[in-house]
């Protein structure tokens, strides 16, 4: 059957919406899906635009909510009618990492990831006659896609589906950043290097933590000011003043306990790392072009001052351990899921989104379907 979804064809071109892309049937241990929202992430930029690479032509789009329409063989823990979230990181459950409690790094991803494809590699998109990729196995900038079935969780028909797609990524990545990445203890100073939409989750993560000062770090003030909303202390403007030196000065020149991330450049990386105490923690979400090397100070900045620098990969998440404890926060009120979207718009609407996104515009647009 046919569906309608916005098409990347070749580096920094526009998306492209096409009427006649054949969605096949589910295989064994996949879904067919409706998306109901996605939201634009910068890792669809990021495709776009080749800092990461992906097959093409290529569906984007990976931070959906969905309705399971029909189900594969031997799928017999979603049926027709589930909502569900959509995860970019299919977590199987019986590789070595699944089994170590480390699902965010299952193995089976790793071919979702490379080949654009689902987790026998190849895509149930066509166009022309000719595969079209799906971004990480999922490619939800469609009305309908195939997915696999262990990376769409099971979520409680009350919650909104808009806001539900928000889940798949943002939150998930930076809440989990805050909750499982890193050790915050109550009390701790945390730094936040990039307040877009995963930023922000790490701040409100951060502050679930029970973390006592916030320093919210951007170049653009409104960002800033949405910082503040989700549990930002302290901002700083980094067209402004140095970063790593304004962290100090707010923490008796101490440095972060723990420092985050969230863009992907050098310089901010470094920053992070220079910002981080004697002894503390640096996180490091933000997707670097393949190409980014760091240099690091291995004796003054690393050895002498025992800092630790971590890799973030999706939060550290077991999606189905976390997305029902995240549905918990937001029910309780301490996790804002409603104000991350600056913008509903409809798939049309998604180059409009991305450039947005460039300009450092919104938190989140989500296209709703
Ligand atoms: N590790 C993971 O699992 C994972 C998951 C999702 C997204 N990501 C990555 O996280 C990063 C952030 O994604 P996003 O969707 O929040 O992007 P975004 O574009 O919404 O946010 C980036 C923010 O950085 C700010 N910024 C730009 N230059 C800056 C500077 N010099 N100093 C401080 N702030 C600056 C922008 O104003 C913006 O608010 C991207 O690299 C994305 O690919 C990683
Ligand atoms: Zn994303
Ligand atoms: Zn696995």
């Amino acid at each position: 059957m046919a569906t309608r979804a916005a098409v990347l064809t070749g580096l920094d071109q526009p998306l492209v919406i096409r009427d006649d892309v054949e969605v096949e049937a589910p295989r064994a241990g996949e879904v067919r899906v409706r998306v109901a929202a996605c939201g634009v992430c910068r890792s669809d930029l990021s495709m776009q635009d080749g800092t990461l690479p992906v097959p093409m032509p290529a569906v984007l789009g990976h931070e959906a909510s969905a309705i399971v329409v029909e189900v594969g063989p031997d799928v017999t823990d979603l049926a027709p009618g589930d909502h569900v979230v959509v995860s970019w990181v299919p977590q199987c459950g019986a590789c070595f990492f699944c089994r170590r409690g480390q699902p965010q790094l299952c193995q089976a991803a790793d071919v979702v990831l490379l080949a654009g494809g689902l987790l026998d590699g190849t895509p149930r998109l066509r166009l022309d006659g000719a595969p079209l990729f799906q971004m990480s196995g999922t490619g939800t900038f469609a009305e309908e896609t195939v997915v696999p079935a262990c990376a769409a969780v099971k979520i409680p028909h009350d919650l909104p589906l808009d806001i539900a797609a928000l889940l798949g990524c943002a939150v998930l990545t930076g809440v989990g950043a805050a909750l499982n990445t890193a050790t915050i203890r109550p009390g701790d100073a945390v730094a936040v290097v990039g307040c877009g939409g995963v930023g922000l989750n790490i701040i409100q993560g951060a502050r679930i933590a029970g973390a006592e000062m916030i320093v919210a770090i951007d170049v653009s003030p409104a960002k800033l000011a949405t910082a503040e909303a989700f549990g930002a202390t302290h901002t700083v403007d980094a067209t402004r003043v140095g970063p790593a030196n304004a962290v100090r000065d707010l923490t008796g020149q101490r440095g972060a306990d723990v420092a985050f991330e969230a863009l992907g450049i050098a310089t901010t990386i470094e920053q992070t790392i220079d910002m981080t105490r004697r002894g503390g923690q640096a996180v490091l979400v933000g997707i670097p072009r393949l190409d980014v090397m760091l240099t690091l100070p291995a004796m003054l900045g690393i050895v002498l001052q025992e800092r630790a620098i971590k890799g973030c990969w999706y939060g550290s998440s077991d999606i189905r351990r976390d997305v029902p404890r995240l549905i918990d926060f937001y029910r309780d009120g301490r996790l804002l899921l409603d104000e991350l979207v600056t913008r509903r718009i409809d798939l049309a609407g998604v180059n409009e989104a991305l450039r947005a996104m460039k300009a450092g515009e919104v938190a989140r647009s989500v296209i709703v379907y």
